[in-house]
């Protein structure tokens, strides 16, 4: 076995983390230049370390997670969310059951609910957020962000529901609220069934194709029929029919059925 499969089989028992589901190239290349960065000469000596040193490690997932996200990201997307899709959803049953998987630190599923609170109550609304990396979560929980990551973010919006303090963005509560963080590995734990709508944007792309697929057919079971699945702006799929879905609009997929 070669170093980077010694270390992906390492990691897997350690964490339940499985590398080999992550594109290679691009993940072997993320990690090697970590350990060469912290002085090390292959991925066994970097996994010996990572055992000894929680810093390391949490160094080690931090650079394998990819946590960069945006409030409002690709904005045009989230207004055919707000125009096309939901209000057909919410026609349909008002008690939506939303999933904002892969959530990183948040502004995704807190932008889910700003836009839901456009069409319903906020004491109405509950979206699952859900991340394997537990350090975006409890970021995601204090809701707390830097200017930049609120340039997409409406005006009225950004005046409603944040309050300045210093250089950084507090999120109101009664967003927070309406929102459910859980750690969850997309790759290794069950799914949940009825979704209406279920968000996973900007984390397939690192995965492989067989993966992709795998997850493909699990994302169609875990939604109701004609519940929406909203992927990111490079993630359209190919072929969404032989997983059950019908293309509604360009990175939204209907449940067929
Ligand atoms: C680039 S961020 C995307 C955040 C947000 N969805 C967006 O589009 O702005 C990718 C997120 O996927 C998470 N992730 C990576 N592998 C995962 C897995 N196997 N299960 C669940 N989340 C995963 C990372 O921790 C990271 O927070």
């Amino acid at each position: 076995m070669d170093d980077y499969q010694q270390f992906i089989a390492n990691v897997k028992r350690k964490t339940g983390i499985d590398l080999a589901q992550y594109k290679e190239a691009q993940m072997k290349r993320r990690l090697t230049s970590l350990y060469e960065k912290r002085g090390f000469k292959n991925f066994q000596e970097f996994f010996k370390a990572m055992e000894a040193d929680r810093t390391l490690f949490h160094e080690f997932l931090d650079r394998m997670t990819i946590n960069v996200s945006e409030f409002y990201r690709n904005a045009q997307r989230w207004e055919v969310l707000e125009k096309k899709i939901l209000p057909k959803l919410i026609d349909r049953n008002r008690r939506l059951k939303v999933w904002s998987a892969a959530c990183s630190t948040g502004e995704e599923p807190y932008t889910l609910v700003m836009i839901l609170s456009k069409f319903l109550p906020l004491s109405q609304i509950s979206v699952l957020a859900t991340d394997i990396d537990e350090n975006a979560i409890s970021r995601a929980k204090l809701g707390v962000y830097v200017e930049r990551s609120l340039q997409e973010v409406p005006e009225e919006m950004k005046k409603k529901f944040f309050t300045k303090e210093g250089t950084y963005y507090k999120i109101d509560e009664s967003i927070k609220r309406a929102v459910t963080f859980k750690k969850h590995n997309l790759l290794a734990d069950p799914f949940d069934t009825n979704y209406d709508l279920i968000v996973c944007r900007n984390v397939l792309i690192y995965f492989t194709e067989e993966a992709k697929s795998v997850l493909y057919h699990k994302f169609n079971k875990a939604l109701r029929p004609g519940g929406m699945f909203f992927v990111g702006s490079t993630e359209q799929i190919f072929n969404p029919s032989s997983y059950g879905f019908e293309a509604e609009d360009t990175f939204f997929y209907r449940k067929m059925g």
